[in-house]
């Protein structure tokens, strides 16, 4: 009885480690049939995100400027040109799936030629104002341009969003970019130094642009470099921007003089149209702001680390825009010169407020007001700071 209890035991157990020797090639095999599934699926997405480049025309010098046209997976599309390293145009759909074009712009390079206010450019080398063109550093006094009255505004005459930039495409698993570098010469509208600048625009899975600048100084200079995109995240040349909803992660803002030069103040946002803690039209208090909303808002965040600054929401389409950056401020500008004089995109005319840009950035006129962050690149250091534009819908 016993011995029989035995043998069954010891039959039970050959068969279970038969089966256990059967099974191990079925798990291998599958077990490859999942890698070769996961390296196809890999294959897929990098093939689903494609760069373009085509020829974009030729600058007023003759030189050619080329297009970059970034497509993630999820169809989200960016258009880039090195003149200037302006986003010219992103697509992104709405709650029910509707690509729309959420960037003012022109679609031919003659329009940007022609001038326009910045519109999706890269702004350098001191991005904003700095008042009567000129600041004193290291006790030698230094002129630049004056491109705004008697005030310096984005650069000068010919800032970083008129020049032409080298161009690299870059393709990693899961985004796809375009390295633009540029050197600004010793001198350049009034600046010391030579500084080299990278900028890295990239187009991610997750429906983010992501842009990194980085600078290089040979001589000690001020930087603050931006993006000077105009949002409408109805679609170009549709309406006003007015309906959309803001949040700024500001407790304090830099109040400013006539000229839109900082009076050195931080002041609280709290009971003025300033405050934007909690979610607010543009709309609902932009005629208590003098000329529109044009300020600098004093970001919560600590120093230097990668934070939400802003969200912008637009009820119709349920498009949402997020920015998160390293940079202590944000220059919301809500489109208040803009004037129905340019005609954008296929003919549409941008009028007053159909354009907001949220450009983050150092204080403007920092050079001036030694309270503020500093904004001094000396040789030896490096420039870095990244911000990130995330999109979804609600
Ligand atoms: C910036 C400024 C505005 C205006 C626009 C361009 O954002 O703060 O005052 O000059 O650029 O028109």
């Amino acid at each position: 009885m016993k011995e029989e209890k035995c043998t069954k035991t010891k039959k039970k157990f050959n068969l279970l480690i038969w089966s256990l020797i059967l099974l191990i090639p079925v798990f291998s095999y599958s077990k490859s049939l999942k890698k070769i599934d996961s390296k196809k699926m890999k294959k897929e997405v990098i093939k689903k995100m494609k760069i373009k480049k085509e020829y974009f025309g030729k600058t007023n010098d003759g030189e050619e400027v080329d297009l970059f046209t970034l497509t993630n997976k999820n169809g989200i599309m960016l258009k880039i040109t090195n003149y200037g390293g302006i986003i010219t145009s992103m697509m992104v759909p709405d709650k029910s799936g509707k690509f729309d074009d959420i960037v003012l712009g022109f679609n031919t390079l003659n329009e940007y030629l022609k001038g326009h206010p910045y519109f999706g450019a890269i702004i350098g080398r001191y991005a904003n104002r700095i008042s009567k063109a000129k600041f004193l550093l290291n006790g030698n006094k230094y002129k630049l341009a004056a491109n705004n009255g008697e005030n310096h505004l984005h650069g000068g005459i010919k800032g970083f969003d008129k020049v032409l930039w080298k161009a690299k495409e870059i393709k990693k698993d899961e985004e796809i970019g375009v390295k633009l570098s540029y050197l600004s010469k010793d001198g350049e509208e009034g600046y010391p130094g030579n500084l080299s600048i990278i900028v890295t625009y990239s187009l991610t899975n997750n429906d983010e642009l992501k842009i990194k600048y980085e600078a290089e100084t040979d001589k000690t200079t001020p930087v603050n470099l931006t993006n000077h995109s105009y949002f409408n995240l109805k679609g170009p040349g549709v309406s006003d921007t007015l309906n959309h909803t803001l949040t700024i992660y500001a407790n304090k803002y830099t109040p400013v003089d006539k000229g839109l030069i900082p009076t050195g103040e931080l002041k609280k946002v709290k009971d003025t149209p300033m405050d934007f803690l909690k979610p607010c039209s543009i709309g609902l208090r932009i005629k208590e702001v003098k000329g529109g909303y044009d300020h600098n808002f004093v970001l919560n965040h600590a120093k230097g680390i990668l934070s939400l600054a802003a969200r912008v929401f637009e009820p119709e389409t349920g498009r949402t825009m997020e920015i998160l950056t390293t940079q202590p401020g944000i220059q919301f500008y809500s489109g208040n010169f803009l004037d129905g004089t340019i005609k954008g995109k296929n003919g549409k005319q941008y009028n007053k407020h159909y354009g907001f840009c949220l450009e983050t950035q150092h204080f403007p006129d920092s050079p001036n007001n030694p309270n503020f962050p500093s904004t001094i690149l000396k040789p030896g250091e490096k420039y870095i700071q990244t911000t990130i534009y995330k999109f979804y819908t609600q």
